[in-house]
C-alpha cells in the first residue's frame, strides 16, 4: 500500500481539526555515550566508507535488515479521529514510536549510537502532506522548482537547498525526499512543478545545487524519480520505451549532472517500468549505470510501494524498500538464513545507507526537533526565487511596470485578495509559515486536504501597500460581466488565474478551470490594458493572449509570492526569469498529443480512483525533449524554452565562437534601456546531424548603459553523444552549428565551428557524499 493510498483510504474522513499531533515524540536521536574505543565508527577522522564498514561489522543481521525496510512514519490511529469501516485492519496503526509523523522512519540503533532515520518529502520545503502528518507544523514554502529553474541561477538553487536542509534539521529530519529531476516530456504532467524543466543541463545543475544545499546542513537528500516518471497517468504500470542512447542523453544525463553537483546520499527509483523492467528492479539503471559506471556510493531506496520482488530487486541493486508494509523485503532474514541471499548483500546495503549518513554529518551533527529556524532569512530566499523565477511573457504598450499615472487599478480573481498558491498538491505539500487556505471546490474530506495550499501573502494587499496613492479595487472574478464592467473603469486591470496541479493527476488540457479563460477574455475585451498573472505548474493555452497587454508567468510562487508579484508589477524589481520549458501553441505539437493511458474518469484525487491496465509509453522524441522536439518537427511554440522579457533592453554585439577541443563563445552585452536588468545569454550547439542543445549560459546583471563582454563555455558533456555501437560517449568530430540566443529560438549570433573528435569525454565526477 502506497503512502498516498494509505491517506486516501480515509477519504471519507472530515476535516482534520482535533487530530492528535504525531510530532513531539522521542526523535530516537541517541547521544554517543560510550567511548570512541567501543565505537570506532564515531571517529570523525576516518572516511565515511571506513566508518560505515566498521559500524556494519558491529551490527546484527536484524539491525542491518532494519535499515533496509522503511516504515511509514505516521499512523492513521494517531490522527485521533474515528476511522470509517472501509479502512482495513492492517492500516489501523499508531505512529511508530520515535517517528515524527512523515513519509518514512527507521528506528535508531541506540547500542551503536546510530540515530533514527527520519525522512520527509521536500521538493519545495519540508513537507507536511495535508497538514495533518504533523498538526500545526509549518515550514518555509519555496516557489515551485520550475521557478527556481526559471531563475537560471545556480547560487540561488544552493540557497534554496540550504533553507530546506536547515529546516529539516531543526525539525528532526535527516533524510529529505527531494531532488526531483525528471525532465518535462509532458506539459500536462501533474508533477512538473516539482521538477526543473525540460533541459538536462539546466535541470541537472539546478537540482544538483539544491541537493548540495540540503546536504550542507547534515541532511541526506535523494535524487528522484530514477527514471522516466514523466507523467502521472499510469505511473505504477506504464512501460517507458526508449533507446539506450536517447535515455543516456536526456533523463540520465540530467541525473548524472545533478549527481555530479550534488552528490546525493540516496536515489529514489521510480514506479514505472523502463524498457520492460520496473525502475526498482532494473540492473541496467541501478547496478550498471548508477553504481558501476557513475561509481555512486550511496543507497537506492524505492519510491513508496514501487517494489515488486525481493531477489530481482536486490540483484538489480535496490538497497531499501519503502515502506515495509509492502512485504517484499519481509522475508529477507529467512532468505539469508537459508543461504539464498548472501549476508554480504545485506551488509552492502547497510553500509551504503550508513555511509551517506556519515558523509553528510547526519550522525555527528544529529537532527533534533525544536531547533531554531531563521524564518525571515528563509522567507527572503523564497521571495528571491519568486522574483528571479517568474517570467514576463508579454508586455505591450509599456503597461508594466505600472505607471505612476495608473491611478485606478482593478485586481480580479485568483484569490488575489487572500494569497497565492504556495505549491502543488501531493506528497511535496508544505504548510507555509503564516497560515494557509485551500480552494476545495469539487472536493470533500481528506481529498480536499490534498489540493494545493495557498499561502496568505496577498498580492492585492502587497500592491495596495506599494501604491497607497492609487485606488485599487478587487473583484473575485466569479461574474465575468461584473468584473469586465469594473475593468472598463480602470487605468489598468490585473487578472489573476490559478491552476492547481497535483501528484497522481495529469491535466486533461492546458486550459484554466472554473471559467478563468473566459474571465480573462472578458476583462481584456473591456480594457486593453489588461495584465494576466498566471499561477500555474505548467504551460497553459492562453486563448486570450492576443487581447491582453501583458502576461506574467508566476508559477507557484511560494509563501512570499504576493510580495514578489507586487514588486515586479510596480517595477520595484525587474523580471529576470526565463522559461525552463517550452510553452506549446497547441498539444498537437507535442510528441504525444494525447496522454497515453489518460482517461478523464481517472481524475480522482491522487489518481487512485481507478485501476489502470499496463500500457506502453513510447518515448518517440528520444533525447529530443522540449525545444529539441520543436526544432526536429519545425514547429513554432507559443513561447520558446529560455524566453523571457524584462523592463530594459539588451544588445548583443560582436559574437565570436571558438572550437577545437571544446566550444566557447563570447559576446558583448549592453543594457540599452533605462533600468538595471538581468540578461540570460544562452549558448546552443548541434553536433553534426543532431538538434541543438543548451550547452551553457551566462546570467548577467547590467546597469543602464553598461556593457560587458561575457564568455559562454560549453559543458563538455553536452558536446558528446552516446555511441550505440561503441557503447560509450563520443564527441563526433566536424562542424557543429552553434548559436548564442536570448532563447532557444531568438538567435543573436551563429557560426559553424569545427570541433575535434574524441572518445575521451569528461563525464560526471559523480562520487558521492
Ligand atoms: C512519491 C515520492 C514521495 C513518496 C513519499 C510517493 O508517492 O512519488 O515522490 O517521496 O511518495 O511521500
Amino acid at each position: 500500500m502506497k503512502l498516498l493510498g494509505l491517506l486516501m483510504a480515509s477519504t471519507l474522513l472530515t476535516a482534520p481539526a482535533g487530530l492528535a499531533a504525531a510530532a513531539g515524540t522521542d526523535s530516537g536521536v541517541v547521544a554517543a555515550a560510550t567511548s570512541q574505543a567501543d565505537r570506532p565508527w564515531m571517529n570523525t577522522a576516518l572516511s565515511p566508507d571506513e566508518r560505515a564498514r566498521l559500524a556494519v561489522e558491529a551490527m546484527t543481521l536484524d539491525e542491518q535488515i532494519s535499515l533496509m525496510r522503511t516504515q511509514i512514519g505516521f499512523g492513521l490511529l494517531s490522527l485521533g479521529i474515528p476511522l470509517p469501516d472501509s479502512v482495513p485492519e492492517t492500516m489501523r496503526k499508531h505512529t511508530p514510536e520515535g517517528a515524527l509523523g512523515s513519509a518514512g522512519f527507521i528506528p535508531a540503533v541506540p547500542r551503536l549510537g546510530l540515530p533514527a532515520i527520519q525522512m520527509t518529502d521536500a521538493s519545495l520545503g519540508v513537507g507536511n502532506l495535508g497538514g495533518f502528518l504533523r498538526r500545526g507544523d509549518e515550514a518555509t514554502a519555496l516557489p515551485s522548482s520550475l521557478a527556481l529553474a526559471g531563475s537560471f541561477n545556480t547560487d540561488l538553487a544552493r540557497q534554496a537547498g540550504r533553507v530546506v536542509g536547515a529546516e529539516a534539521h531543526a525539525k528532526g529530519f535527516n533524510v529529505q525526499l527531494a531532488g526531483g529531476v525528471n525532465l518535462t516530456r509532458e506539459p500536462r504532467n501533474g508533477r512538473n512543478f516539482e521538477y526543473a524543466g525540460e533541459d538536462p543541463l539546466l535541470a541537472g545543475l539546478i537540482i544538483g545545487e539544491t541537493i548540495a544545499g540540503i546536504q550542507d546542513q547534515h541532511v541526506v537528500s535523494t535524487s528522484k524519480h530514477y527514471a522516466l516518471n514523466s507523467q502521472e497517468t499510469g505511473r505504477f504500470v506504464y512501460d517507458a520505451r526508449i533507446d539506450e542512447g536517447a535515455l543516456r542523453e536526456s533523463d540520465l544525463l540530467a541525473f548524472e549532472i545533478a549527481h555530479d553537483r550534488g552528490q546525493p546520499g540516496a536515489v529514489m527509483c521510480a514506479y514505472n517500468r523502463i524498457n520492460g523492467v520496473y525502475g526498482c528492479e532494473s540492473p541496467f539503471l541501478l547496478n550498471q549505470v548508477l553504481k558501476s559506471e557513475w561509481k555512486y556510493p550511496g543507497w537506492v531506496m524505492s519510491d513508496w510501494g514501487a517494489v515488486h520482488s525481493l531477489t530481482p530487486a536486490l540483484d538489480a541493486g535496490l538497497d531499501q524498500e519503502s515502506p515495509q508494509d509492502d512485504p517484499h523485503f519481509s522475508t529477507l532474514k529467512a532468505e539469508v538464513e537459508a543461504g539464498r541471499v548472501p549476508a554480504s548483500r545485506v551488509a552492502e546495503s547497510a553500509r551504503r545507507i550508513l555511509r551517506s549518513l556519515f558523509a553528510v554529518g547526519a550522525v555527528d551533527s544529529p537532527a533534533a526537533p525544536g531547533g531554531a529556524i531563521d524564518k525571515d532569512a528563509h522567507a527572503a530566499v523564497a521571495e528571491q526565487i519568486a522574483l528571479q523565477g517568474m517570467v514576463l511573457l508579454k508586455n505591450e504598450g509599456g503597461v508594466l511596470p505600472l505607471a505612476a499615472t495608473a491611478k485606478k487599478i482593478v485586481v480580479i480573481g485568483g484569490f488575489a485578495d487572500r494569497g497565492v498558491i504556495a505549491g502543488g498538491g501531493g506528497s511535496s505539500q508544505v504548510m507555509p509559515y503564516g497560515g494557509s487556505f485551500r480552494d476545495t471546490r469539487g472536493r470533500e474530506g481528506v481529498a480536499a486536504l490534498l489540493t494545493p495550499v495557498y499561502g496568505l501573502d496577498s498580492p492585492l494587499k502587497a500592491l495596495q501597500a506599494r501604491r497607497p496613492d492609487a485606488d485599487i479595487q478587487f473583484d473575485d472574478g466569479s461574474d465575468p460581466a461584473r468584473a469586465a464592467a469594473l475593468a472598463r473603469t480602470a487605468d489598468v486591470a490585473i487578472v489573476f488565474a490559478t491552476r492547481p496541479e497535483e501528484e497522481g493527476l495529469d491535466a486533461e488540457n492546458l486550459l484554466f478551470d472554473h471559467g478563468q479563460d473566459d474571465l480573462i477574455a472578458a476583462v481584456a475585451a473591456a480594457n486593453p490594458r489588461t495584465v494576466a498573472v498566471l499561477e500555474t505548474g505548467n504551460p497553459t493555452a492562453m486563448p486570450w493572449l492576443s487581447r491582453t497587454a501583458a502576461v506574467l508567468q508566476a508559477w507557484y510562487p511560494g509563501q512570499r509570492g504576493g510580495q514578489a508579484i507586487a514588486r515586479l508589477l510596480t517595477g520595484d524589481a525587474s523580471p529576470s526569469g526565463r522559461l525552463p520549458m517550452t510553452f506549446p501553441a497547441s498539444v498537437q505539437q507535442l510528441p504525444r498529443p494525447e496522454i497515453p493511458g489518460f482517461d478523464p474518469s481517472m481524475r480522482t484525487p491522487l489518481g487512485l480512483g481507478k485501476p489502470v491496465e499496463p500500457f506502453n509509453l513510447d518515448i518517440n522524441e528520444g533525447s529530443d525533449v522540449g525545444y529539441r522536439w520543436f526544432e526536429r518537427t519545425d514547429a513554432k511554440p507559443m513561447f520558446a524554452f529560455g524566453y523571457g522579457l524584462t523592463y530594459t533592453t539588451f544588445d548583443y554585439r560582436r559574437p565570436s565562437f571558438r572550437g577545437g577541443d571544446g566550444l566557447t563563445a563570447e559576446v558583448t552585452l549592453t543594457n540599452t534601456g533605462s533600468r538595471p536588468g538581468v540578461e540570460v545569454a544562452q549558448l546552443y550547439a548541434a553536433p553534426p546531424g543532431r538538434t541543438h542543445r543548451l550547452v551553457g549560459w551566462a546570467r548577467v546583471e547590467l546597469q543602464p548603459g553598461e556593457s560587458r563582454r561575457v564568455t559562454l563555455s560549453a559543458d563538455p558533456r553536452l558536446l558528446a553523444s552516446w555511441d550505440a555501437e561503441a557503447k560509450g560517449w563520443r564527441r563526433a568530430g566536424g562542424r557543429f552549428d552553434a548559436y548564442i540566443g536570448r532563447s532557444a529560438e531568438q538567435v543573436e549570433g551563429r557560426a559553424q565551428v569545427r570541433i575535434g573528435a574524441t572518445a575521451d569525454v569528461p563525464r560526471a565526477l559523480v562520487g558521492g557524499r
